[in-house]
């Protein structure tokens, strides 16, 4: 299901091969046009003929409009249910091409290129594809696997650091709820680059992957996948509504030190190993200044949070470095006590 490509793209040459496709569409963005799609090209080989879908990068582009003209496109272009989409890209272009395609006719294959961090370790496993809604992140969307998913990790040289240390986020937070040795192997790394984390990659998908496997609908331990996703996503939309938009990993490592802070509140994990996730994940992460935005305006959003059930706020916390809960109602006091906290962090 997940493969790592050799050099020559051999395994996925394989793959076009011994299936029967009638036609390959590749959907890239600008950037992934750029920097990958000369790579795939070079080594790509096929007697199918292949056609380019390129949209601009970035999240404002996974909507409907965006969805609807590729489907246009797809039916200009003849695609009949035996094409192929292959996605070559970062989790817009997973998400947006695994959306198209699983609707496209009723359903069509596509297989997932990851080309960042983010998408290797997280967007591009799991089986869940999705467009944005007004300002609500993957409100439309189906669960639809790919037939295949190929990494390339060399991809990564060329993503920017920025975007690099997003996606790390995912990977220490695999660690975190799942595998101390993981975790631990990740804090030796001092500085982030494609060098450095490469060859870390495939714990960190492994460890999606079982997680996925185990409980595919989301009913007990995929909910552990939102450790730091509580408090991190309410930041990440203040500060999207305030117009300084921060990368979704920026918001998770905040939201990861809070809430690493709130599981010692909640008596769940000891000062001392939340006092070494904190210390390692600022590392890493400058201080996001949460000071403009009011604890009533959070504590709004993490009421809304998708994961609640009976208005009341589901986190998923730690219970040790390497394993996590889920389901757990924090006091309110507790929750604000965090965020007390963080803020503090600034001056520490
Ligand atoms: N389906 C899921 O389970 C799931 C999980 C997590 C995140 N997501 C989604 O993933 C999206 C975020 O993914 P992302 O962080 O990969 O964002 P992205 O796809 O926007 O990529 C980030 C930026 O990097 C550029 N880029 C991509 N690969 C490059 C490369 N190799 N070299 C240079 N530039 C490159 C892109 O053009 C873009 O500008 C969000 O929409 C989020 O909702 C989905
Ligand atoms: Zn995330």
């Amino acid at each position: 299901m997940i493969t790592i490509l050799n050099d020559n793209f051999s395994q996925l040459n394989t793959f076009l091969h011994e299936k029967s496709f009638s036609k390959i569409f590749i959907l890239v963005d600008e950037n992934t046009h750029e920097y990958c799609l000369p790579i795939l090209l070079g080594n790509m080989e096929t007697d199918l003929g292949f056609e380019i879908l390129e949209i601009e990068a970035g999240e404002e582009m996974k909507n409907i409009q965006t969805a609807n003209q590729l489907w246009e496109i797809l039916t200009e272009m003849q695609a009949d249910r035996k094409a192929l989409v292959i996605n070559l890209g970062g989790g817009v272009i997973t998400d947006m091409g695994g959306f198209v395609a699983s609707t496209y006719k009723r359903g069509i294959q596509f297989i997932n290129i990851p080309t960042t961090l983010l998408s290797m370790c997280d967007a591009s496993i799991g089986g869940k594809t999705g467009i944005d809604l007004m300002h609500y992140k993957n409100m439309v969307g189906t669960f639809a696997f790919p037939e295949q998913i190929f990494i390339f990790p060399k991809f990564l040289e060329t993503l920017p650091f920025k975007e690099l240390r997003s996606g790390f986020a995912e990977m220490l937070k695999h660690g975190l709820i799942a595998d101390k040795n993981h975790w631990d192997q990740l804090i030796q790394i001092r500085k982030l680059e494609a060098e450095t984390v490469i060859p870390h990659i495939q714990t960190s998908m492994n460890i999606k992957q079982d997680v996925v496997d185990k409980d595919f609908h989301e009913q007990n331990i995929r909910k552990t996948l939102n450790f730091g996703h509580t408090i991190g996503h309410a930041v990440e939309s203040l500060c999207l509504q305030q117009g300084n938009p921060i990368l979704h990993g920026e918001a998770v490592a905040m939201g990861m030190i809070a809430e690493a802070h709130l599981a010692y509140l909640e008596n769940l994990i000891s000062e001392a190993d939340a006092s070494v996730i904190i210390e390692n994940v600022q590392r890493y992460y400058p201080y996001l200044d949460i000071n403009d935005f009011k604890d009533e305006d959070i504590t709004a959003l993490l009421l809304n949070d998708k994961k609640n059930t009976d208005r009341k706020i589901n986190f998923s916390l730690l219970s040790g470095i390497g394993s996590c809960t889920y389901d757990h109602q924090c006091s309110q006091e507790n929750i604000l006590e965090s965020l007390s906290f963080y803020r503090k962090l600034n001056n520490a």
